[in-house]
């Protein structure tokens, strides 16, 4: 072999220095290489322009890593409950009334001692320090120039509950995830009631804690989450051992120390909702966790009407999982709801422009109900009954 051939051999040809100076540049961060072009590309608008609550979640998904917009968005499995808690709204049709009721629908209303100026609140969620600096304390300010929206605030926020109330707003419930020792749950019990909590929410649906998308985009997200531990008594269900253990008695053992109204959170079946009332509870609230617990359950919306026979009136029936809208309020309310809890709405308000954000996006939730109520035809809570909704479930 001459010399020149064998260095021709060992070489690296022009189109392979080309191919692979051109696959360094694709992959360069600084090309542009790692990022989603959809996302340099796209203009997100400020909030003045934000319609409805859908383009608040688009404005969320592009200011927050994306560790952090799925943990918001995303629900348990398949997400098959997550976006059937959306399609049960197009299962239940709005029949309006040619000629209805004449002025401003009257929205205000009054829950175990909580007055409202519309029947919504904001549903606990988990750690909004994620979302904003301001965290907890972003969304009670937005709550507050939002009517005074009532906030019910997660055992496990970025504050506590007594750090939140110092700060002047509007009524403040406080929502509790059990302990199985019930000495545990006095202190956050006792310090949320002594801090003026207007009732405890007690939380029974959130067994798993495992969100299997976010598992599967550990290798997308920027903060990497650990994927479930297999060994040991919580890995091998992948459940929370603190949370194995509910028993209805829990309620009367609660009742020792909880001197508010309270209510159970978590209820989808007519037959839990009678326990319900048995066990001494003052409400309760109808949701599947925003399909972030049980993959397959039915939406709330589904199971609303069984659960409302089966009250009867007795006790305030709350609901949450997949509102969107004010006309997914007024059918709620018409198949018997007493109000709506909105939970990742005011994430998307915080985690895109903090505390104006929630403002914003709940006062746009408020118009649109009460637009929904003047097409149908009811001025007051009260007219916003059974005949209004056709429902049409599969
Ligand atoms: C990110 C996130 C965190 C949540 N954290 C809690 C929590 O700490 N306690 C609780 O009872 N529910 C929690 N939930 C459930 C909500 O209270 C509510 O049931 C659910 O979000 C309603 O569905 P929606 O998001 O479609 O409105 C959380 C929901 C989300 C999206």
């Amino acid at each position: 072999m001459t010399e020149l051939h064998a260095r021709w051999l060992k070489s690296v040809s022009r189109r392979r220095a080309l191919a692979g100076f051109l696959g360094f540049l694709v992959g360069a961060p600084r090309a542009g290489g790692q990022l989603d072009r959809f996302r340099d590309h796209s203009r997100v608008g400020g909030l003045a322009e934000m319609r409805d609550v859908f383009d608040f979640e688009a404005a969320a998904y592009e200011r927050l890593d994306r560790a952090t917009y799925n943990y918001t968005a995303r629900g348990g499995g398949s997400e098959f409950t997550t976006r059937r808690n959306r399609e049960a709204f197009d299962w239940v049709g709005l029949v309006p009334r040619a000629i209805g009721e004449i002025g401003t629908p009257q929205t205000a209303t009054e829950i175990l001692g909580t007055r409202m100026r519309f029947p919504v609140m904001l549903a606990p969620s988990a750690a909004h320090a994620v979302l904003h600096p301001d965290k907890e304390a972003g969304t009670y300010a937005g709550c507050k120039n939002a009517s005074e929206t009532p906030m019910i605030l997660s055992h496990v926020a970025s504050m506590s509950f007594a750090e939140l109330a110092k700060i002047d707003g509007g009524p403040l419930w406080f929502q509790l995830y059990p302990r199985k020792e019930l000495e545990q749950n006095r202190e956050p019990v006792e310090s949320a009631q002594n801090a003026g909590a207007g009732a405890i929410v007690v939380t029974i649906d959130q067994q798993a804690s495992v969100y299997d998308r976010a598992v599967h985009d550990r290798n997308l997200s920027l903060r990497p989450r650990r994927p479930p531990r297999l060994d040991g008594n919580d890995g091998r269900y992948r459940f929370s051992s603190g949370r194995m253990w509910y028993e209805w008695s829990l309620f009367e053992n609660l009742r020792t120390m909880v001197r508010v109204p309270m209510l159970a959170k978590g209820i989808l079946t007519r037959e839990d909702a009678l326990l319900a009332v048995e066990h001494g509870l003052d409400g309760i609230v109808v949701s599947n966790h925003g399909g972030r617990t049980l993959d397959y359950t039915p939406s709330s919306l589904e199971v609303l009407p069984e659960i409302v026979e089966a009250v009867a009136g007795r006790i305030p029936v709350l609901i949450d999982s997949g509102f969107r809208r004010g006309s997914d309020i007024l059918k709620a309310l018409a198949l018997g709801a007493d109000a709506v809890c909105l939970g990742r709405v005011p994430r998307w308000g915080l985690g895109s422009f903090g505390a104006p954000g929630v403002t914003r996006i709940l006062e746009i939730v408020q118009q649109e109900l009460l637009e929904a109520m003047t097409r149908c035809g009811v001025a007051s809570l009260a007219s916003a009954d059974g005949s209004l909704a056709r429902t049409d479930f599969p």
